[in-house]
């Protein structure tokens, strides 16, 4: 994994908002990590998570109360030997609280005795109303203009059960920005005989157009690819992701990124890719859509009209019939495009909920016509768990046998695929 400068102190600010137990994980990682991280709790956030988790899990005190005895200096003490302090979740009233200079308790006092020298991070987390309440948003600005960095929001569907911005990030996300801000940037990648370790990842869903409006695709969103990308590029892979147009999620800063929209279009990227840099992996990821149109046949006129699909808009007068021809499997090609003739290929095996012969007879299909060295394998039932409740399995081949590992949540999967790699 990539250097980190260790021994830093985290000032740790939780205030009472239902998103809480996301930053569990968040002050786990960093302490696995050797960060020191002390951490403060609103009474508000003593609701949501038991202040024992915490202290449990950085073997600090827990700090709640600005009078508490034999700690009475701890609203400036504590501000003055963190390397950086970060608030998370962050409520609608903390922010609102701190823009108006109100210390009324030791969370709030903290931020008045703040130096401004170093890095003070907000991640919001509330509802969208309460997001985009004018009182919040005018206090965001004002805290922005201070030099106080408020970090964006995600979108999606909130605890409360609404939809839209406010959403605390995730996890992955939280820990990333923290790095970032301790200029723990420094990338030191993963040697493999003797070179940084080059992957290739290719994640999404195909676009077969069928005129030049209408197309088509696949459900595939690319984010597992995504979070492979990131998730391996922070542990020291150089990562190269050929990546679906759709999908506009975050991605690191590490990660050079090529978008593709037809299945003809990733399979060029991946030559022109594999045919030029010597790549030690790929992880092909992407759902490339089986057929692409072929012919479309107007059916009151019984004739068929030259495919054309750039200039083309069909009319919805007539029923139509489209002609689709099979597309080429570009992973049986991988290895021909690649200049490194020992890349190691990992495949992607999607299947519907099926007995452990049918997964294995599949599995071994792969194994046959791809010349692949891995198969992860993910059923559809699962796509829609969240991304670290997903189970995958792994399968490799020993002596003629298939073996398979099975690794929960997509972190999971990028750690054990780190280990498959350095492990050679
Ligand atoms: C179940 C529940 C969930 C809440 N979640 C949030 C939240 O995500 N964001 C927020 O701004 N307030 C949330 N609140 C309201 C805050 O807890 C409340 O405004 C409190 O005064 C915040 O205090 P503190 O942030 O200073 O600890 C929630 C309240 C309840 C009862």
């Amino acid at each position: 994994m990539s250097t980190l400068q260790k021994n830093k102190n985290i000032l740790f600010i939780l205030t009472g908002s239902i998103a809480c137990y996301k930053v569990v994980q968040v002050i786990s990682s960093l302490v696995k990590e050797n960060f020191n991280v002390e951490c403060v709790m609103t009474s508000g956030a003593q609701n949501f998570i038991g202040i024992s988790t915490l202290e449990g899990i950085t073997g600090n005190k827990i700090y709640l109360d600005l009078y508490e005895s034999g700690y009475a200096m701890a609203h400036i003490s504590l501000v003055r030997r963190a390397d950086l302090i970060v608030v998370a979740p962050a409520t609608a009233n903390y922010i609102n609280k701190i823009a108006q200079g109100v210390g009324d308790d030791l969370a709030s006092t903290l931020f008045l005795a703040y130096d401004f020298k170093k890095p003070f991070l907000i991640f919001p987390a509330m509802n969208v109303a309460m997001f985009e309440h004018p009182l919040t948003k005018e206090a965001i600005v004002k805290l922005k203009k201070i030099g106080i960095c408020i970090l964006d929001t995600a979108q999606g569907s909130l605890a409360c059960g609404e939809e839209g911005y406010g959403r605390l990030l995730e996890p992955e996300e939280i820990l990333r920005k923290i790095k970032e801000h301790l200029n723990l940037k420094e990338f030191q990648p993963i040697k493999f005989h003797g070179d940084a370790c080059r992957i290739l990842i290719t994640g999404g869903g195909t676009v077969e157009k069928i005129d030049s409006v209408r197309s088509i695709t696949n459900s595939s969103s690319g984010n597992t690819a995504v979070d492979l990308a990131n998730s391996l590029s922070e542990r020291g892979f150089l990562v190269t992701l050929l990546l679906s147009e759709q999908n506009q999620r975050k991605l690191s800063s590490q990660v050079s990124v090529r978008r593709f929209l037809s299945s003809s279009d990733l399979d060029s990227l991946c030559l022109k890719e594999l045919s030029v840099k010597h790549y030690d992996f790929v992880i092909h990821a992407a759902a490339v859509s089986d057929f692409s149109v072929k012919e479309i046949q107007i059916n009151d006129s019984a004739e068929a009209i030259k495919y054309d699909l750039n200039k083309l808009k069909m009319s919805s007068e007539s029923e139509i019939t489209l002609i689709l021809k099979k597309n080429k499997k570009i992973i049986s090609d991988l290895k021909n495009y690649s200049l490194n003739q020992n890349v190691k290929i990992i495949a992607f095996k999607l299947m519907p909920k099926s007995s452990q012969i049918d997964i294995e007879t599949a599995v071994r299909k792969v194994f046959n016509h791809s010349g692949v060295s891995f198969v992860v394998h993910n059923s559809v039932e699962d796509l829609v768990a969240q991304k670290d409740s997903r189970k995958f399995s792994i399968y490799s081949t020993n002596k003629g046998n298939i073996e398979s590992q099975q690794v929960d949540g997509v972190s999971g999967l990028a750690h054990q695929i780190s280990m498959l790699m350095v492990g050679g």
